[in-house]
């Protein structure tokens, strides 16, 4: 018996030592020798011939043998697995999972959509119009003729001497009145280009243009609508004002300036120490300008708006650089 014993533990050492690093050849040496029907099993079944006498040392032996053949066979499978981790990329089930980072819309689309539905919601479709715009529609419908200086104060990108790239949103103003008979309600936002670049100007920015012709539209409902925008989105409690200016394509012409929502009216840097905040442009549309679309003057009145969209949303969420729309960064923009 302790010859056999001693036979199979140096054959499976042998065979362990041939096995190369294949886990399915271990897998099978470990059935051969150690299986419930492998050679030690054959050897226990043995012990029932072994003479009495001798039965309690030869059951000894081979339990020793046994630990050892397994202590063996567990050595050969650690190697296995150390040789079959080195190869395979670690990965760490238990780290936590990594968030994909999830978009969202930048702060000026969200002003803009904010803006379009306070008016949708007065009545205002929202429509838009090309960026690469005829001279004829940024200007020359406007009441804005070539030799007109309110074209020195828009800072023009000309691609050729018919086509810029539009100044303002006011085009839209005679495209779609040109297409559409009275009453007309629209607003229309979209990028606006000039040549002009500092602290407070980039050569591309956003406005919303609104309009509102049918019959006997007044100046009244220039306020009434300007008001009620304000409030929804400023706040019911913001004061304010309508200061008289000059459009070559309204008359009268009328500014819109709010109480500073920086120091609530007391006159701060923000707002120059007035308390007032300009936010846009407005007024009741030029009799000229009906002429270029085939509305009658004498019929037709209504009133025309105009915003910076930067501007209300530096306004709205108290943004005092007007760069960090254009820089994208994103420790700015996840604040929206
Ligand atoms: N287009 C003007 C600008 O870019 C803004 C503006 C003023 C638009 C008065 C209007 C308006 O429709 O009536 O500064």
């Amino acid at each position: 018996m302790k010859r056999a014993v001693e036979n199979l533990l140096e054959t499976a050492g042998r065979a362990l030592s041939e096995l190369g690093d294949d886990p399915k050849a271990l897998d099978r040496a470990r059935v051969r020798f150690l299986g419930r029907k492998g050679e030690l099993a054959q050897l226990f079944k043995q012990l029932g011939q072994v003479d009495e006498q001798d039965r309690r040392e030869a059951g000894r032996v081979l339990n020793e043998a046994k630990a050892e053949l397994e202590a063996l066979f567990l050595k050969a499978l650690d190697k296995n697995r150390d040789l079959a981790a080195a190869e395979r990329p670690t990965i760490d089930v238990s780290v936590p999972g990594r968030r994909p980072p999830r978009g969202r819309l930048h702060p000026i689309t969200q002003t803009a959509a904010e803006i379009c539905r306070i008016f949708n919601w007065l009545g205002f479709e929202t429509v838009e119009g090309p960026e690469i715009e005829l001279d004829y529609y940024n200007f020359e419908a406007l009441n804005i003729p070539k030799d007109h200086p309110a074209r020195d104060m828009q800072d023009t990108f000309y691609i050729s001497e018919d086509v810029v790239l539009r100044t303002h949103t006011s085009p839209l103003q005679v495209r779609t009145m040109e297409k559409r008979t009275p009453p007309v309600r629209v607003i229309a936002p979209g990028r606006t280009y000039r040549r002009d670049s500092d602290v407070t100007h980039t050569p591309m920015f956003h406005q919303v243009e609104g309009l509102m012709v049918g019959k006997g539209i007044s100046f009244g409902d220039l306020k009434g609508i300007l008001t009620t925008f304000v409030h929804q989105m400023f706040g019911q409690n913001v004061a304010l004002r309508f200061r008289p200016s000059f459009f070559p394509f309204t008359e009268p012409s009328a500014e819109v300036d709010i109480e500073c929502v920086m120091c609530r009216g007391k006159g701060c840097r923000v707002c120059k120490g007035t308390g007032w905040l300009e936010i846009l442009g407005s007024g009741m549309v030029d009799p000229q300008v009906y002429t270029y679309v085939g509305y009658d003057p004498e019929e037709i009145t209504g009133f025309a708006f105009g915003m910076g969209i930067e501007r209300i949303a530096m306004l709205k969420y108290g943004i005092d650089d007007l760069r960090l729309f254009f820089e994208n960064d994103l420790r700015f923009l996840q604040q929206f």
